[in-house]
């Protein structure tokens, strides 16, 4: 009932709509509708009350609620479905379980806080309240397992597109799906897949973007190698107009993997990332390697050039560049 009370409220602002009619509209009693204004003034909304006119909307708090996110969001089909928590161990893991019970394609998991945020290679995903944007989408490719990889390339451009256009910092992309400001990380790629031998049941695209945490927000830890993009640009972020956006985007490029294939969504990495003649340093399984990177293969995988000049394809694995390179603001 509180999407529709604030449907009603949004449709009035800036004038009052009187109880009675909130009441008639929505078909229950004047003083259920006076609860729930109580409720959601106790989540930031502040509603104006008055006894001879009333009651009228006058800001709404920025929260990643399907009542907030719902309004202004322009994608035909990825998050009309929206599984909204004030707290959740992993957005991941509950979109996993979701797509196990069916869930369809598009449906989106959203979190204000997570308790168990995931990261790569079994590691935590810092993931304070009311800060960041914790995100998981529910996709079913119709494409063989080997091929997921275009999938997490396809997310990493979407999600520098979508920081470009709300904050117009050109994040770096390093590989496969980390998005670094300053040499430190802005952002993370979490895919998980179901799938069987020839063919994915479905993927979850996990994505972790630092938005309004501070330097201070930050746990010691990784006070020094994560940032925000309010710690870039001094400007703190909608989040519920970030989200927009990046759901946007993601549909855009999704759209483009399914008609054209993993061609384009290729040349949009390659052009982010500028990977071509880095130094890196690899580490996969437990094993070191250092090299030139020379490109990503059709399927994803990172081509590396050893100093005997040796290639290989690495698929998984953490890259570290040994060459210090940051980028700054775009002019
Ligand atoms: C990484 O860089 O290690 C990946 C981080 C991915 C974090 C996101 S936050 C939303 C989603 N739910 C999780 O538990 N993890 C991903």
């Amino acid at each position: 009932m509180d999407e529709q009370i604030l449907t009603l409220l949004r449709e009035h602002a800036p004038e009052f709509l009187s109880g009675e009619e909130m009441s008639r509209q929505l078909g229950v009693t004047r003083t259920a509708i006076w609860k729930r204004v109580g409720t959601l003034r106790n989540s930031g909304y502040n509603i104006e009350a008055s006894r001879r006119l009333g009651y009228r909307l006058l800001q709404s708090p920025d929260l990643l609620s399907p009542a907030e996110v719902r309004p202004f969001l322009r994608t035909r089909w990825i998050g009309k479905t929206i599984h909204y928590f004030r707290t959740v161990d992993s957005t991941n893991a509950q979109a996993y379980q979701l797509a196990l019970r069916g869930a369809g394609e598009g449906e989106i998991v959203v979190a204000e806080s997570q308790e168990k945020g995931r990261g790569r290679l079994g590691r935590r995903w810092f993931s304070p309240p009311f800060r960041n944007l914790y995100l998981s989408v529910i996709l079913r490719p119709k494409i063989p397992p080997h091929q997921a990889s275009l999938i997490t390339l396809m997310a990493a451009v979407a999600t520098a597109e979508a920081i470009e256009k709300t904050s117009g910092l050109h994040p770096m992309m390093k590989w496969p799906n980390d998005l670094l400001m300053s040499g430190r990380k802005l952002a993370g790629l979490l895919n998980e897949i179901h799938s069987e031998t020839d063919r994915v049941h479905f993927v979850i695209l996990g994505i972790g973007v630092n938005l309004n945490t501070d330097e201070r927000g930050f746990s010691k830890e990784i006070r020094d190698i994560a940032t925000s993009l309010k710690r870039e640009t001094g400007k703190a972020v909608s989040r519920k107009v970030f989200l927009q956006h990046l759901l946007q985007t993601l549909e855009k490029w999704y759209d483009v993997f399914n008609k054209q294939g993993g061609f384009p969504i290729l040349q949009a990495w390659r052009n982010w990332a500028q990977i071509e003649g880095k130094q890196v340093k690899i580490t996969s399984f437990g094993e070191s390697l250092t090299g030139k990177a020379v490109d990503v293969d059709s399927d994803g995988a990172l081509i590396l050039e050893t100093a005997k000049g040796q290639r290989k394809r690495i698929v998984a694995g953490d890259v570290e560049y040994t060459k210090k390179e940051t980028r700054g603001v775009r002019s």
